[in-house]
Parts: C-alpha cells; sequence; structure tokens
C-alpha cells in the first residue's frame, strides 16, 4: 500500500446503506446485550476471567494474562483443565446425556444420532485405544478425514489424552499430507478407506500409504472403513479401526493440563511456499471459541439446532464444529458431503429436516446458491432459521441481501465473522442481539478484542479511512506461535509494526464515517491504479451486482502505464446470454457506474469456472499469471485443476480490452 487517502472509488463500497437492527423480541431475548462491551471496556482482562469461568478448571488460574515475554502469550496461567471433559463429561453429569450432540448426516443418506451419553463412550474407547497404541502426552497425530463421526472422536481423544492433534484436509493431497506429518513429527496417522464425493467412493487411503512411506516417525496407521473400499495394508503397521477401538473400554478419566498445553497445530498457507503450522493451546483457546460461539451465535443449548458447513480440516471446523460448541453443549448438525449431492437444495432440506435455527457458511457458497437460484430454497421450509453466519471472506452486499431474503426470510440477523486461522477465533464481528448490521462490514471487534485500522507508520487512520488491519492487544485465543518456527513466527506478525507491538493479520481495512470496519481483503490483493488504490473485493462486488455475473474475481496486472490495470474473471449466471463483446463492455460499463471510471476493468474474461483452493478461496496468484500471461505456477492446492485450462481456453474469448 502506498497511498492512505481514500478516493472516491473506497466510499463506494458502500452500495447497500439500509441497516438491519435486531427485533425487539430477539434483542431482549439475546445472550449478549451493551453491556458486554461496557464490561469489556472497563476492565479487560477481569472480563476474560469471566469468560474462561464459563468452563470448567481443575485448577484455578493464579494469573490472566502473561504478556512479558510477547509475543509469546500464556493465559490462565498457572491454570489446569481438560479440554475433552468441558465439551463432553460436563454435559452428561449436568444430566444431559440424553441430548443430541451431533445429528450426522452422511453424503450418501445415512445418518447417525449421537447423544452427549454416545460421545462420552466413544471419545473414552477412542482415548483407551490411543493408549494401547503407546501414545504419550504431548505426542502428535495426524487425522486425515472426511466429515465422519470418528474424525471428531479422535480429535477430541487426542485432547482428552493431551495428544496435539494435526488435522489435514481430506481433500489435500499426498505431498501435503507427507510434508505436514514430517514437520509435526507425528507417531500415528487416523484415517479412512475411502471417502464420498459428489455421491461416489473416492479412495483415500492410498494418499496416506504414499505419505508415510516417507515419514519414519509415523509408527500407525488407524484406519476407519467407510466406502468398504479395498485398500493396501501393511501388517503391523494398519489397524482398522473396528478392531482396535471397538473392543475398547468405554470408562475413562481424563487427566487435567496446563493452560498452556498445546491442543492443535494446523497448517496455513503464507506467502512462501512451506506451510505455516500454527499452535494453539488449551486454556484460552477454549475460553475464547466458547465464549465467541456462545454470544455470536446466541446459542441457546435448550432449543437450537446449529450447523457449521466448513470441514474440520479448516480453522472453522476446529472452533466452529468442535470446540466451541461442543463446550457449549450444542446440538448440532454435521453433513458429510457436497452442497449439490444429489441435488442443489441438499442444504435447505437438511434445515428442513432437522429444524436449523443457526447457519454459518462462507460468502462463495452464497454466491454459488445464488448461482442456482433463489427458488431453490424457496421450496423447503426454512422458517427454524433465527441467526446466519458469514465467514472466510468479504461478504459482498449484493450476496449479503441475497442471503437475508432468501435464506433468512428478511427476519433473521446475519453476523459477517472476520477471524484467522492465526487468531484461533472469531474477532471482528456483529453481535445479533445489539448491532444494527450493515450488508458487506463486519463491523467491529468482539467485548475483550481491540483491532485497529492503521497507516504505514501505525497511526490509526480517521473515521473514513482506509489502511491496514492490526490488532493491537493480546487475545486468549492467539496463536503461541509457528511450529518449530519462532523466527517466522516473529517475522511474519509481529515484525510490521514492530515498534508499536501490533499483531499485522495481513489484511487491509477501512473505517466507515460511523467508526464500523469494512475488510478489504488481503493487502497483496489490493490493487494500484494510477495511484489510486482499489480493492480487487470492491470491483468483484460491483461485478456481481449486475444481473448477468454470478461471481468474478479480480486481480491487479502489471501495466506499464498505470502501474497495475484491473483484469476481471467473470462467469455468467447460467440464464445470461453468453459472454460477447456486448456483454464484457456492459460489465465495464457497470463497474465503472458503481464506483468510477478508475475502477473499469482493464479487461473482463468470460470463464466457466474459477480456481478455488479446496476450501474455496479464489486462487488470485493463479488468475494474476493468467492476466500477465505467465506460465501458470505450482497448482498443488487447486481443488480442480482442470479449472486453468478451462480458463486458458477461454481467455480470448469474451475478453475485451480498449
Ligand atoms: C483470512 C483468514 C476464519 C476462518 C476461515 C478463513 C479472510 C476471513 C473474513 C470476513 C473478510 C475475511 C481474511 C483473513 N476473512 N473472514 N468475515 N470478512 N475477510 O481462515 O484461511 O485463516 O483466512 O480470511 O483475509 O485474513 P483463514
Amino acid at each position: 500500500m502506498t497511498e492512505q487517502s481514500q478516493g472516491p472509488a473506497l466510499d463506494n463500497l458502500l452500495t447497500e446503506s439500509r441497516t438491519f437492527p435486531p427485533s425487539d423480541e430477539f434483542a431482549a431475548a439475546a445472550n449478549a446485550g451493551p453491556d458486554l462491551y461496557a464490561a469489556a471496556d472497563a476492565d479487560r482482562e477481569a472480563f476474560w476471567a469471566t469468560q474462561a469461568e464459563r468452563l470448567h478448571w481443575d485448577t484455578k488460574w493464579d494469573r490472566v494474562l502473561d504478556w512479558s515475554d510477547a509475543p509469546f502469550a500464556k493465559w490462565f496461567v498457572g491454570g489446569k483443565l481438560n479440554v475433552a471433559y468441558n465439551c463432553v463429561d460436563r454435559h452428561v453429569e449436568s444430566g444431559h446425556g440424553d441430548q443430541v450432540a451431533i445429528h450426522w448426516e452422511g453424503e450418501p443418506g445415512d445418518t447417525r444420532t449421537i447423544t452427549y451419553s454416545d460421545l462420552l463412550a466413544e471419545v473414552s474407547k477412542t482415548a483407551n485405544a490411543l493408549t494401547e497404541l503407546g501414545l504419550q502426552t504431548g505426542d502428535r497425530v495426524a487425522i486425515y478425514m472426511p466429515m465422519v463421526p470418528e474424525a471428531i472422536f479422535s480429535m477430541l481423544a487426542c485432547a482428552r489424552l493431551g495428544l496435539t492433534h494435526s488435522v489435514v484436509f481430506g481433500g489435500f493431497s499426498a505431498e501435503a499430507l507427507r510434508s505436514r506429518i514430517e514437520d509435526a513429527a507425528a507417531k500415528l496417522v487416523i484415517t479412512t478407506d475411502g471417502q464420498y464425493r459428489r455421491g461416489k467412493p473416492a479412495p483415500l487411503k492410498p494418499a496416506v500409504d504414499e505419505a508415510v512411506a516417507q515419514t519414519p516417525t509415523i509408527e500407525h496407521v488407524l484406519v476407519v472403513k467407510r466406502t468398504d473400499t479395498e485398500v493396501a495394508w501393511t501388517e503391523g503397521r494398519d489397524i482398522w479401526w473396528n478392531d482396535l477401538v471397538d473392543k475398547q473400554s468405554d470408562q475413562h478419566t481424563p487427566e487435567a493440563f496446563d493452560s498452556e498445553h498445546p491442543l492443535y497445530i494446523l497448517y496455513t498457507s503464507g506467502t512462501t511456499g512451506k506451510p505455516k503450522g500454527i499452535l494453539h493451546t488449551s486454556g484460552g483457546y477454549l475460553t475464547q471459541a466458547s465464549y465467541t460461539h456462545f454470544n455470536v451465535f446466541d446459542l441457546k443449548p435448550d432449543s437450537d439446532v446449529y450447523w457449521c458447513t466448513a470441514d474440520i480440516g479448516w480453522v472453522t471446523g476446529h472452533s466452529y464444529i468442535v470446540y466451541g460448541p461442543l463446550s457449549n453443549r450444542v446440538t448440532q448438525v454435521v453433513y458429510e458431503g457436497t452442497p449439490n449431492t444429489p441435488h442443489e437444495g441438499r442444504h435447505w432440506e437438511i434445515v428442513q429436516k432437522y429444524k436449523v435455527s443457526i447457519y454459518y457458511t462462507a460468502p462463495t457458497l452464497i454466491r454459488t446458491f445464488m448461482k442456482w437460484g433463489k427458488d431453490i430454497p424457496a421450496k423447503y421450509d426454512l422458517s427454524s432459521l433465527r441467526v446466519l453466519g458469514s465467514v472466510g471472506e468479504p461478504i459482498n452486499p449484493e450476496a449479503w441481501i441475497w442471503y437475508r431474503e432468501n435464506v433468512g426470510a428478511n427476519r433473521t440477523p446475519i453476523v459477517d465473522t472476520w477471524w484467522q486461522t492465526e487468531t484461533g477465533s472469531i474477532m471482528i464481528s456483529p453481535l445479533p442481539g445489539v448491532t444494527a448490521t450493515k450488508p458487506g462490514s463486519a463491523q467491529k471487534a468482539l467485548p475483550g478484542i481491540s483491532a485497529k485500522v492503521v497507516d504505514d507508520q501505525g497511526k490509526e487512520v480517521p473515521h473514513g479511512g482506509g489502511g491496514y488491519l492490526v490488532l493491537d492487544q493480546p487475545w486468549p485465543g492467539m496463536l503461541r506461535g509457528i511450529w518449530g518456527d519462532n523466527e517466522r513466527y516473529r517475522d511474519t506478525y509481529w515484525s510490521r509494526f514492530a515498534e508499536q507491538g501490533f499483531y499485522f493479520a495481513g489484511d487491509g481495512a477501512k473505517y466507515d464515517n460511523d467508526g464500523d470496519i469494512w475488510l478489504l481483503g488481503r493487502v497483496d490483493d489490493v490493487m494500484n491504479v494510477s495511484g489510486h488504490r482499489i480493492s480487487t473485493t470492491e470491483v468483484e462486488s460491483a461485478l456481481v451486482s449486475h444481473p448477468t455475473v454470478a461471481e468474478a474475481a479480480v486481480v491487479g496486472a502489471t501495466d506499464p502505464t498505470t502501474g497495475q490495470g484491473i483484469v476481471a474473471f467473470v462467469i455468467l449466471r447460467g440464464d445470461a446470454v453468453d459472454g460477447g463483446e456486448d456483454a464484457v463492455k456492459a460489465l465495464r460499463d457497470h463497474v465503472a457506474k458503481e464506483i468510477g471510471p478508475i475502477a473499469k476493468p482493464r479487461q473482463v474474461m468470460v470463464v466457466p469456472e474459477l480456481p478455488k483452493t479446496r476450501s474455496g478461496k479464489i486462487m488470485r496468484r493463479l488468475l494474476r499469471d493468467v492476466a500477465e500471461n505467465r506460465s501458470i505456477g505450482d497448482v498443488t492446492t487447486l481443488a480442480d485443476s482442470t479449472v486453468m485450462d478451462l480458463i486458458s481456453q477461454g481467455l480470448n474469448k469474451g475478453s475485451s480490452e480498449d
């Protein structure tokens, strides 16, 4: 970022100026009221101590925060707890053993209903099995599984034993698994024979076999039978889950671990090739995951049915399927499959079937639903829904309004939650019973959290100004480092504003005139065109607001005259005409009209698909390669590498330049 002034372009991001306050009824019954902000402002540490008291501690902490070794935080110093006990046992002990914890829905339509008593028995058996395999507190366990209940049992069994889990998304390659096993020196991999993908079983274990052939630290591979796919077998190393776990006792006494005991490692891509192993610990992490889940989603454990559509391979699955929700005694849906298997109404069918009341998903999926058409959700009874959530990228106002109108019946609050793998839990979000929500803005740091938008010098920008998003106070769920690489930890997050001691999130943001925060995408996705800063998100938002556009991705391509030129890749809606010259011109004019002539894309390319990672993030780097006529680099994390061929083929068709 080279300049901090906000041209007219960014101000026009506010394409939707209505705000949506909660109903009086919702506000009156909400878990969180305005007093929560007041309590946190009055005394931050006392506030977090109160939140930590929502958990069961075997030994109480003697100090809330030790920041003397910054940027390495210690929260709830001296405290001891068992994370799994907090997520499972204590709900059974308080008389809720018969409450459903998980309504599991398999992709082919098979189901499993798991109560808290069932969950306790399964987690205990799994913990006994891992002990029989010789695993000891502090050992690392890789979990490479689809969304089957055993994945959750495995995570909780690790937590129960003080083993550190490293979940690797089941869509990643053998090489991605190998490098993660190696980095953490894991002793065990838990996997399945295969997984269902769009209605068909696909093998999974062969990738494990390939990975562990090169990772000598692995002693055993524990295999859940899911698809009944035939698998290669290494005697002595490989063990069927049923053979080992089923025979175990369902009794297990949890041990209390230090508040700073490592709970998990989760790898995330950085700007370099080597993924970073983000380290999370126990007490502070669980405190914030639990607190945010309870207040941001207004969870009522006795009546709500919650559904987070993420995969446990991502941090959203860790914090908002496993640790946050279960610590709050949630009843939740866990769905194994893809949203259009066997039809495009599958999610709404599930909402109707289980009377889901809280639904948390990603903007990319909301835009996909838009592409499929509003008549699909309209066919189902969605009246049980009362809170909707969004996470993962800025949600464009168009998608936000569509979500509210077509899923939320113009009634439900929408919480746009900003956070990162590194932050562990939600940091910036509306509170659904307090905030008058604004489509496209995540708005304010939660009570107890402090975020600022600052300029190059680390100085907070005024309302209406834009810059870098920083976190200027430590928070309980913060990463404790990068596994095995303290240097990289300091360098990646703490060096940009070392003088001020700010954590730099890597995101650009702005304040609007009310002081609400708008996320503008990663800083490296911010374009500079003729000295004007324009967010890729903003141009995408403008494109998607055009009736013919289903999805758009924008990159800044090097331009000899303007510094960067805006190149847009768009998918047209099913019923829209093919992307001829006229359609492309209309889109360029539309962006110019929405934002200003400066934002008019240099090129618009009509494409059939966009390259996305398996978590749904658009891979702008690849699009930049195409836009700048470079050969396409590493595509190993791409969900479907044929997409790039399609895009390259579509390059000349529907591309327009003047
Ligand atoms: C990056 C973190 C947090 C779990 C899923 C992604 C972007 C995330 C939002 C949001 C705008 C968002 C940011 C952030 N992001 N949520 N509500 N509005 N941007 O986790 O893979 O660690 O990615 O996702 O750019 O830095 P992640």
